[in-house]
């Protein structure tokens, strides 16, 4: 190491020591495990959203042995909201090799980290800095921001030739002490200061350093992802309630096969177009859609793509669940009666979620019908 990635690294933790988070959930009672969880669930999503999810997560799954054993269902209901429903169905899978092959035990070294479903190299090695003081660089994306500013790389860094620069630079500016504090210090500043839209350079530690600064171009770095435009699809879903001696409360859901988007999550019946709903609700309901059924139209946005949802709602006297019908999803096996007024024990997709939201205040507002 020479004596320029010394005085970042000591600049970096200077800053730590007066400005960096140090009461987040995470870094109390620091295990392997607790470190583990907090990264996947921070790999998308911000520290503030993650907190209580942290939280209700720890009480139900403190431990491996308690999440490699509980059911997919259970798993899923408390990352409900998170989004990114593989980076959970990933941490359940690696759970269960944990337990059941590596005695319980995370991996300590690297490679074997990586081996595990959903843990790449930055994760990886957060978790070993993190919770071993392991001399180990990280690359997420706010730390990405911060060495692009810094040495003005160029290029957006998905690219492979920008990846590979960005991490030989962060390996040779990485201490050889003080190495979690390091990881959660840079962490930090690139949450906190070197934010993407206004950074507040005026108090980085690194402005005399950062060539972005010094150029007036920080707004110019990271440089973008060349845009492209999002294929846009569409969907109808059939929110079903059962209305036999005047009970509404029970709507009708199907769970989703393991694999695929929202898979191994709760939903409604769900269909690509008003054709194909039609013919299902022909066959396996006997009622019709109608301007009268047409319940809302809202949109959802994926990484990779953007869902205009399309939904009616019907009330229907024959029970689907207790008839041999054709299940909307294939190769589904799990339909039930979802009676409203409790909790839903399950993992439920956002937009399901948001359209169960609204039937429950138009049922205790009275205005279901
Ligand atoms: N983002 C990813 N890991 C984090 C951590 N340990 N603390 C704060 N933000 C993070």
């Amino acid at each position: 190491m020479n004596a320029k990635s010394v005085t970042f690294a000591e600049k970096v933790l200077g800053w730590f020591d007066e400005h960096g988070r140090k009461d987040l959930p995470w870094q109390q009672d620091i295990n392997p495990y607790r470190v583990w969880i907090s990264e996947i669930m921070l790999q998308q999503t911000q520290v503030k959203t993650v907190i209580p999810y942290y939280h209700k997560f720890m009480s139900a799954f403190p431990d491996i042995k308690s999440l490699a054993t509980a059911p997919q269902d259970e798993v899923l209901k408390h990352w409900s909201g998170l989004g990114y429903y593989a980076r959970a169905r990933n941490m359940h899978k690696a759970a269960k090799i944990i337990y059941t092959e590596l005695a319980g035990k995370l991996p300590n070294n690297l490679q074997e980290l990586q081996d595990l479903p959903g843990i790449g190299r930055s994760t990886a090695a957060a978790i070993l800095s993190l919770s071993h003081n392991q001399k180990q660089p990280i690359l997420d994306g706010n730390v990405k921001r911060v060495l692009c500013r810094v040495f003005a790389v160029q290029g957006w860094p998905g690219q492979s030739g920008v990846l590979k620069k960005l991490w030989s630079i962060a390996e040779e500016l990485v201490p050889d002490n003080r190495n979690a504090d390091y990881t959660q210090a840079m962490m930090d500043l690139g949450a906190t200061l070197c934010t993407r839209s206004n950074p507040s350079c005026q108090v980085c530690p690194l402005r005399a350093d950062c060539l972005a600064h010094i150029q007036g171009e920080q707004s110019t770095f990271p440089q973008r992802k060349p845009k492209k435009v999002l294929p846009e699809r569409h969907t109808v879903m059939l929110l079903i309630q059962k209305n036999d001696s005047q009970d509404t409360s029970h709507i009708f859901m199907e769970k989703r096969p393991p694999v695929g988007i929202w898979g191994g999550l709760w939903c409604f019946p769900q269909f690509e177009n008003i054709t194909a709903a039609q013919e299902w609700l022909t066959i396996n309901v006997g009622a019709e859609l109608n301007d009268a059924t047409s319940y809302t139209r809202f949109s959802h946005t994926f990484s990779h793509f953007k869902l205009h949802i399309e939904a009616h709602k019907i009330s229907v006297l024959k029970i689907p669940c207790e008839t041999p019908i054709k299940l909307a999803v294939a190769e589904s096996s799990d339909r039930l009666w979802y009676n409203t007024e409790t909790n839903f024990e399950g993992g439920l997709a956002a937009p399901v979620q948001q359209l169960l939201n609204r039937l429950k205040k138009e049922q205790s507002n009275g205005t279901n019908g």
